[in-house]
């Protein structure tokens, strides 16, 4: 941080949740204040509770989309907004759907206002699914997409185009310092158990014994990124980045699904079957992010996809209170037979 750290002052919308908590850890051990918001539709009271060790730290528990966050914290002066608050995953989009679409509408009108009222530089967490089953490869900031404005996933993906359009009309017309992050599919510590997103159903069923459900024949392609890396992106980018500009972020080495798989499994040492099924909403077949825009301004990712996934089940399995020595779910061991044994069924992954 270019200010002086006990004058970086941050809100954190959407702080409980993957993202936002190790983005917050990282801001508090350099010396910031952060403030999480946070409703916890998919974020955890645990990922608050270790923030909370933090003297610097605090917690509001509200949702982004009601109207009354701005007079509970526009006088708080902060010097930035990070907006990563939106239910996640895919098999949420049904359940969760009109509060997607409601966070990053009037969430994010919400947060631009306190954004302007504190003079904060403000950035907005969009997704790779605002490029919809994309036909360019890869994809740069640049390309527009191909969406269906109707379609199943529409509340997750509009939502977020929505997000992107309010940020940047408002950085224009009110001169606000915006920023807007595409993000492609990341994962690390603090996923949550009942996270239903590739790597943590992957870890998940794989340590409860349960076949893991891939759609398709698991030849779509995807990216992944260590959160670690993710959040040095996002520091570049309200760093270094310009106003009012739109930067993917994401691993940039593609693997398969099917593949992702066996890497999931080389990394823990857990052994487990595969489930192919058909998809319960449209799939898209490939996502590839363009990231010559942010490498420009010196960002590189550093940790790769096997130590980022071993470190992941590891904090999966802290997090899950795996006992060592219980005999219930014997399938929950490693391939060596010295691994974990599940104390703490997961959820149920998606249909
Ligand atoms: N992790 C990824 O692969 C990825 C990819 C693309 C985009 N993103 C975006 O990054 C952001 C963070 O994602 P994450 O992976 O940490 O997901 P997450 O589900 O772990 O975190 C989202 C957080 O937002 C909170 N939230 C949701 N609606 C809210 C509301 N109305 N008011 C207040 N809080 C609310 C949730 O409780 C949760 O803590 C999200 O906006 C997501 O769309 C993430």
């Amino acid at each position: 941080m270019s200010m002086n750290s006990t004058e970086v002052r941050c809100l954190i919308a959407g702080g409980a949740g993957c993202l936002g908590t190790n983005l917050a850890r990282r801001l508090l051990d350099q010396g910031a204040h952060v403030d999480v918001v946070d409703n916890l539709s998919t974020g955890r009271q645990a990922n608050v509770d270790r923030l909370s060790r933090h003297r610097n730290f605090g917690f509001i528990k509200m949702d982004v989309a009601d109207p009354a966050i701005c007079r509970r914290l526009q006088r708080r002066r902060y010097s930035h907004v990070y907006n990563l608050a939106c239910p996640t995953g895919v098999p949420n989009i049904k359940r969760l759907g009109e509060q997607m679409l409601m966070a990053s509408s009037a969430g994010t009108l919400n947060l631009l206002k306190i954004a302007r009222r504190c003079k904060a530089k403000y950035l907005f967490s969009s997704t790779a699914e605002a490029y919809g089953d994309p036909d360019v490869f890869p994809q740069a900031e640049t390309y527009v997409g191909r969406v269906d404005p109707v379609g199943p996933r529409s509340p997750y993906e509009e939502g977020k185009r929505f997000g992107e359009a309010l940020t940047r009309f408002w950085g224009g017309k009110y001169g606000v310092e915006v920023r807007i992050v595409r993000i492609f599919n990341t994962y690390g510590p603090a996923m949550s158990p009942k996270d239903q997103r590739v790597i943590p159903q992957m870890l998940t069923r794989l340590i409860a014994g349960r076949p893991v459900p891939i759609y398709g024949d698991g030849t779509q392609t995807r990216t992944f990124l260590h959160v670690d890396d993710l959040v040095n992106g996002l520091l570049v980018v309200v760093e270094k980045g310009d106003s009012g500009e739109v930067y993917n972020v994401g691993g940039d080495e593609q693997i398969t699904v099917r593949d992702l798989f066996s890497a999931v499994k080389k990394a823990t040492g857990l052994s487990g079957e595969a489930a192919f099924r058909d998809h319960f909403i449209e799939d898209h077949r490939g996502r590839w992010p363009d990231t010559t825009k942010l490498r420009a301004l010196g960002w590189r990712p550093n940790i790769p996809l096997e130590a980022g996934i071993r470190q992941s089940y590891q904090d999966l399995l802290a997090s899950m209170e795996i006992k060592p020595a219980r005999a219930a779910f014997g399938s929950a061991r490693s391939k060596d037979g010295s691994g974990p044994v599940l104390g703490d069924r997961p959820q149920p992954a998606a249909p």
